[in-house]
């Protein structure tokens, strides 16, 4: 059982939590992520490691609620316990002295480039960041990435903060400048898919972090595979971050919706009988 140690709101539907979970916390490295159950009857769902402190033993991860488990999950208060968490998992994020990056965030991505921005600075690294988000009020972690970026530039798809329009927008500009040694982008699949089919028309080497369906997280069910060039690959224990040129995009997002209407189905009927994540609360 892992204790919610504190809950934070980042904005209309995210979260911070931060749980004691000393064992994940010894071993964690950036790009890494925990598969958690709410409870014993709950699905598996994976979550990146958003910060974590080897000293109290401590990690944090941001979510987002976009269906039941998330919105289960955000039921919790702190005290509160999450049923079981399987960590860290995955390869940690490639970081190494690149020279100059552009690290983007798109929406909650912004959660999982935090540490990989904070390393590849730590590693010499140029980095401006760019996060964008659908408006002021949904944008989060601004004065963090602040502190870990050369330059931070903001978007906002209503103009409502920083520049208004697409974070690939905002890349463009950049990319017509200095060419950056390095692109990295974390957000939902068709903003990866935009910035790698941008970089790849200047040849900026392009890293994503992708977010298959995942079940098992350690290379056993398949339900996380994805086709990166000519191969197939398990996301959970080969990646999650690959080679945007080289990945399957249109394979890739026509799997991630393959169980949307089970997922509207199961939200509909707890809605039914409670609250909208079945707890009602
Ligand atoms: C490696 C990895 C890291 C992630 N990190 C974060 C993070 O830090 N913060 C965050 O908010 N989200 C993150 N996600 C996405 C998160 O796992 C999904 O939002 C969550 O599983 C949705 O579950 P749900 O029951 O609330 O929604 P559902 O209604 O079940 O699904 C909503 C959407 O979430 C995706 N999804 C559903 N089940 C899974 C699953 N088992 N595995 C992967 N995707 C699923 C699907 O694309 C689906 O269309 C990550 C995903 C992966 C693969
Ligand atoms: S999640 Fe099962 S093999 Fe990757």
């Amino acid at each position: 059982m892992y204790r919610i140690l504190q809950k934070r709101s980042l904005a209309t539907g995210i979260h911070m939590y931060e749980i004691s979970a000393p064992e994940i916390a010894a071993k964690a490295l950036p790009g890494q992520f925990i598969i958690l159950r709410v409870d014993e009857w709950g699905e598996r769902i994976p979550l990146t490691i958003f910060d974590f402190d080897r000293k109290s033993g401590s990690i944090k991860i941001i979510f987002q609620e976009v269906g039941f488990t998330t919105k289960r999950l955000a039921c919790l208060k702190q005290g509160d316990f999450i049923t079981d968490i399987a960590g860290p998992l995955g390869m940690p994020s490639h970081i190494k002295k690149y020279g100059r990056v552009i690290a983007i965030g798109g929406g909650v991505g912004a959660a999982p480039i935090f540490p990989i921005v904070r390393a590849l600075k730590e590693a010499g690294n140029e980095v401006i960041s760019i996060i964008g988000a659908k408006s002021a009020e949904t944008l989060i972690l601004q004065d963090v990435m602040n502190n870990v970026s050369d330059r931070l530039i903001i978007c906002t798809d209503d103009g409502s903060l920083g520049e208004k329009g697409f974070v690939t927008e905002v890349l463009q500009k950049q990319l017509t400048g200095e060419k950056p040694d390095l692109v990295m982008a974390i957000g939902p699949l068709p903003m990866m898919q935009a910035v790698s089919e941008l970089t790849a028309s200047f040849a900026v080497k392009t890293l994503v972090s992708l977010n298959p369906i995942m079940v098992d997280g350690t290379g056993m069910c398949g339900a996380c595979r994805v086709k990166i060039g000519e191969e197939t690959k398990f996301a959970c224990v080969e990646g999650p971050e690959f080679d945007g040129h080289l990945v399957d995009w249109e394979t890739l997002i026509r799997r991630s919706t393959m169980y949307a209407k089970e997922q509207e189905l199961i939200l509909g009927e707890k809605a039914r009988s409670g609250g909208g994540c079945g707890c009602h609360s």
